[in-house]
C-alpha cells in the first residue's frame, strides 16, 4: 500500500471526471488486508480520479437480496486513489463488521453517483477451530474469459456455502499485465470474487515480463492488503492467521530477481523462518505457485525443473523443523498430491512429513504429468491425475483441531447442465 495517495487531496488536484464511465468500477478484488483476517481490504480501478468511496450496512432482518436494501443509511467509507497499472487503483478497507452477520456493500463514486454492483459479505470465523476454505489455481483461459472459473466457482459455493476465504494459486490470467483480461476475468466472476475473501500467491503470469506488456509490481496493484516490507516488483509475500492456523502465502517470483539463479531470497527466507518459529497456530499451511515437487514440466522435466530442485533445497529443511503440515502450489496445470516429505526430501510416515497438493487447473491450460516420467520422480507422488480439455478443477479443505480433510474436483465447463465431480478426497493428522 506505500502507492497509495491521499484520497481527499487528490480529488481537488487531479479529478478529471470525463464521464460517468470513467469512474465505472473495475477489476475488483476483495482480500483479508490484516493479518488476523478481521478487516477486508478491496481495490478497485477506474479510468479517471474520482471520489471513491465503499458504502456498507449490515442486511435488515428478513431481506436477503441485496438490491432490496435502501443504501441511503450505508455507512461511508472514503477510499483512497493512486496511480495502478493501466488506470486508476482504488483502495478501502472495511472494518467494524460483525461476525457470521451479512452485510451488503459496494464501492464507487460518491459524486458521480455511479457504482458496483451489491454484494453480500459476511466475515466468516472458525467454530471450535473449524473452517472451511476452497484452493483454485491457474484460472488463466485466453479468450475465455473467466467463464470456466465462473463456473468452477459456482460450483464450489454451492457444495461449500460455509467457505470462510479461498485461496489462489496464482497465474488468475494468461497476461498479467494485460487490463483487458483483467476486467472481464474479475467482472464476470465479481458475484463470488466480491463475496469470498481471497488470498493469491504470484504467479509467473503475474511476474515473467513476457506476460506484462511493460507492467511490473501487478499483484500489489491489484489488491489492498497488509504486507511485510519487500520488493514488489515481481510478486508479493503475506501471511495471515485463521483459527488455529497460519498460512504463508509465498512468492516464488524471488526467482526473477538478478543473480538469484532461481533461488528464492534471502529475505523472504528470513522472513519465513521468522513467522513460523514464532507462530502458536498448530496448523502450519504453504502457499506457493512454482511447485517444489510435480509429475508435470515444472516439478520434473530436467531442462524445466531448477526452481523446483532449488526451493527444495531451500525449503524442506524449514518445513520439517517447523512442522509444515501442507505445501500449496499450482504452475504446473494437474492434480496431484505427494506423500508426506521430510528434510531430506524423502517420503516419510503419515504426519511426519510436509504434504504437497495441486488443485489441477482452474481454467483452459490442462495438462499432464510428462512423458517419461521417472521412477524416482513419480515415487513421491501418492497419485497424480492429468486434467482434461474443457474441465476446471478445484479443492476443498475443511479444517478441523486433528485433520484436514480434503475434496478434489472436476467440472466439466462445456456442458453447461455439469455439475462438479468429486474425484479424490484424502485426510492429513496434524504433523507430529
Ligand atoms: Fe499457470
Ligand atoms: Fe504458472
Amino acid at each position: 500500500m506505500s502507492d497509495i495517495k491521499n484520497s481527499s487531496e487528490d480529488i481537488e488536484e487531479i479529478k478529471e471526471i470525463k464521464s460517468n464511465s470513467d469512474l465505472t468500477p473495475e477489476r475488483l478484488t476483495l482480500t483479508f488486508y490484516d493479518r488476523k483476517c478481521e478487516t477486508f481490504g478491496v481495490s478497485w480501478y477506474t479510468a479517471a480520479y474520482g471520489s471513491p468511496e465503499i458504502r456498507i450496512m449490515p442486511m435488515p432482518d428478513g431481506v436477503s437480496d441485496p438490491d432490496a436494501v435502501d443504501a441511503s443509511c450505508a455507512r461511508r467509507i472514503k477510499c483512497a486513489s493512486s496511480d495502478g497499472m493501466e488506470g486508476v487503483k482504488n483502495v478501502g478497507i472495511i472494518d467494524k463488521t460483525s461476525p457470521e452477520r451479512d452485510y451488503f456493500y459496494m464501492v464507487g463514486d460518491a459524486e458521480a453517483n455511479v457504482w458496483s454492483r451489491r454484494s453480500l459479505l459476511r466475515r466468516r470465523v472458525p467454530h471450535d477451530d473449524s473452517f472451511t476454505f476452497l484452493f483454485f489455481s491457474d484460472t488463466q483461459d485466453g479468450v475465455l474469459l473467466g467463464t470456466m472459473w465462473k463456473k468452477a466457482y459456482g460450483e464450489a459455493l454451492r457444495d461449500y456455502p460455509e467457505t470462510a476465504f479461498t485461496l489462489h494459486g496464482g497465474d488468475i490470467v494468461d497476461y498479467g499485465g494485460y487490463t483487458e483480461l483483467w476486467e472481464p476475468m474479475l467482472r464476470i466472476n465479481a458475484p463470488y470474487t466480491m463475496r469470498i475473501p481471497m488470498m493469491q500467491a504470484s504467479g509467473n503470469h503475474e511476474y515473467w515480463p513476457c506476460y506484462l506488456r511493460g507492467n511490473t509490481n501487478v499483484d500489489d496493484k491489484h489488491y489492498c492488503q497488509e504486507y511485510p516490507p519487500q520488493d514488489t516488483t515481481n510478486g508479493v509475500y503475506f501471511a495471515r492467521e485463521f483459527g488455529n492456523a497460519l498460512f504463508l502465502v509465498m512468492n516464488s517470483g524471488d526467482v526473477m530477481s538478478a543473480g538469484s539463479y532461481d533461488m528464492i531470497s534471502a529475505s523472504q527466507l528470513e522472513w519465513l523462518e521468522r513467522e513460523l518459529s514464532s507462530t502458536d497456530k498448530d496448523w502450519r499451511i504453504v502457499m506457493i505457485h512454482n511447485p517444489l515437487y510435480s509429475p508435470g514440466k515444472y516439478g520434473s522435466a530436467p531442462d524445466r525443473n531448477m526452481a523446483a530442485l532449488n526451493f527444495r533445497r531451500q525449503l524442506n529443511g524449514l518445513f520439517w523443523k517447523y512442522k509444515v503440515s501442507l505445501c500449496l502450489c499450482g504452475h504446473d496445470h494437474v492434480y496431484f498430491k505427494t506423500y508426506p516429505i521430510d528434510k531430506n526430501g524423502k517420503k516419510c510416515a503419515e504426519g511426519e512429513g510436509t504434504v504437497h497438493v495441486m488443485p489441477g487447473c482452474g481454467g483452459i491450460q490442462n495438462r499432464s504429468a510428462i512423458e517419461g516420467l521417472s521412477a524416482e520422480d513419480a515415487s513421491m507422488f501418492e497419485e497424480y491425475y492429468p486434467m482434461r480439455h474443457g474441465h476446471s478443477a478445484y479443492m476443498a479443505f475443511k479444517v478441523t483441531p486433528e485433520h484436514i480433510d480434503a475434496f478434489y474436483y472436476t467440472v466439466d465447463c462445456e456442458d453447461p447442465s455439469a455439475r462438479s465431480v468429486l474425484k479424490s478426497r484424502f485426510t492429513l493428522g496434524r504433523r507430529k
